[in-house]
């Protein structure tokens, strides 16, 4: 049994003929994931999410869901067994979060009235459950489609940016309530963003797209064993001139001098004990060490020309 929840192969589209916005895509989202999915502006990750959804017409190549090929005949069976939230979710302004829920589960088949509460208090909303919308702010707006789209109990949720235009509290509410989800109820969920950061923080998969294509796919945590990056780090020193010739002696080249930093690139961890060890043995004071984000310099590296 094809463990993998999304499966596409060779998936191509385009919305003219001048170029190709998606190209021999080959997503693979294993069941249980939290899976993000990555890429700077306009490299096609609303366009994948639409294919998925069949809310746009494929060129060529398949999508399969729950290990079903989604067709125009099993379309409504496999979105049965999904939960999307892409772009604003449309509500109505003039009325509350239950008349909205209450609303949005008469489009479905068989949700219960119990279930509205149950979702509102999933997403941390029942003490504002019958508050008019247009008096909820934009992370309650988010977190309100969210609850919508989890009405019919769904395996797996599509979300397009969730954390788009949300404050640092809206952006940290949005992440635990999805590491939650996947928690507790297993649901498998499928996440956009142009923000390594976010994926870093809440993905246990990610593939990162440029330009339609896929540039890696793995586990976060391979992504981050990624070889052939070094690591680098700065230290800030009171004798910063004698630190670096005492590192230059010990063979490090590539250290240099940025105002009281010395910066350096070593190879692995254990490297990095070195040098302190090196530089307090010459009776330099060390204030702080900070390692640098060399996986956003492997993501740029990945998404830039
Ligand atoms: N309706 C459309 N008609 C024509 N071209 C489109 C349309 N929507 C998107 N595109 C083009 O398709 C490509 C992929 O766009 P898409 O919106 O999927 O990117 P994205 O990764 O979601 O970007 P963003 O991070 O800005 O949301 C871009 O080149 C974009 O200009
Ligand atoms: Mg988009």
């Amino acid at each position: 049994m094809n463990q993998f929840i999304v499966d596409t192969k060779n998936l191509n589209f385009s919305y003219n003929r001048t170029k190709k916005d998606i190209e021999n895509l080959e997503l693979k989202v294993p069941k249980g994931s939290i899976y993000g999915f990555l890429g700077p502006n306009g490299s096609g990750k609303s366009t994948t999410i639409r294919l998925m959804l069949g809310l746009l017409k494929k060129r060529s190549g398949t999508v399969v869901l729950f290990g079903e090929i989604f067709n125009s005949k099993s379309r409504l069976k496999i979105l049965d067994r999904v939960g999307a939230l892409i772009e604003n979710p449309s509500l109505y302004d003039h009325l509350t979060a239950v008349e909205n829920l209450r609303i949005a589960a008469n489009y479905r088949q068989n949700i219960s009235f119990s279930r509205i509460d149950e979702v509102l208090e999933i997403v941390n909303l029942k003490h504002a459950n019958n508050k008019k919308i247009k008096e909820y702010s934009l992370g309650m707006k988010q977190r309100l489609g969210l609850a919508i789209s989890l009405l019919s109990n769904p395996e797996l949720i599509i979300l397009d940016e969730p954390t788009n235009g949300l404050d640092p509290k809206g952006i940290i509410e949005m992440r635990t309530l999805i590491k939650d989800l996947n928690k507790k109820y297993g649901t498998t969920i499928f996440i956009s963003s142009h923000l390594l950061s976010e994926i870093e923080r809440t993905c246990t998969h990610v593939g990162i797209i440029r330009d339609g294509k896929m540039l890696y796919q793995d586990t976060v945590a391979s992504l981050k064993e990624s070889k052939g990056t070094n690591i680098k780090f700065d230290i800030e020193v009171d004798k910063s001139i004698e630190a670096l010739s005492v590192l230059k002696n010990l063979k490090m080249k590539n250290a240099s001098l940025l105002d009281n930093f010395v910066q350096i690139e070593v190879k692995n961890k254990e490297e990095i004990t070195e040098v302190i060890d090196v530089l307090r043995a010459k009776k330099i004071n060390i204030y702080q060490v900070t390692i640098k984000n060399n996986l956003e310099e492997l993501f740029l590296s990945l998404t830039e020309n």
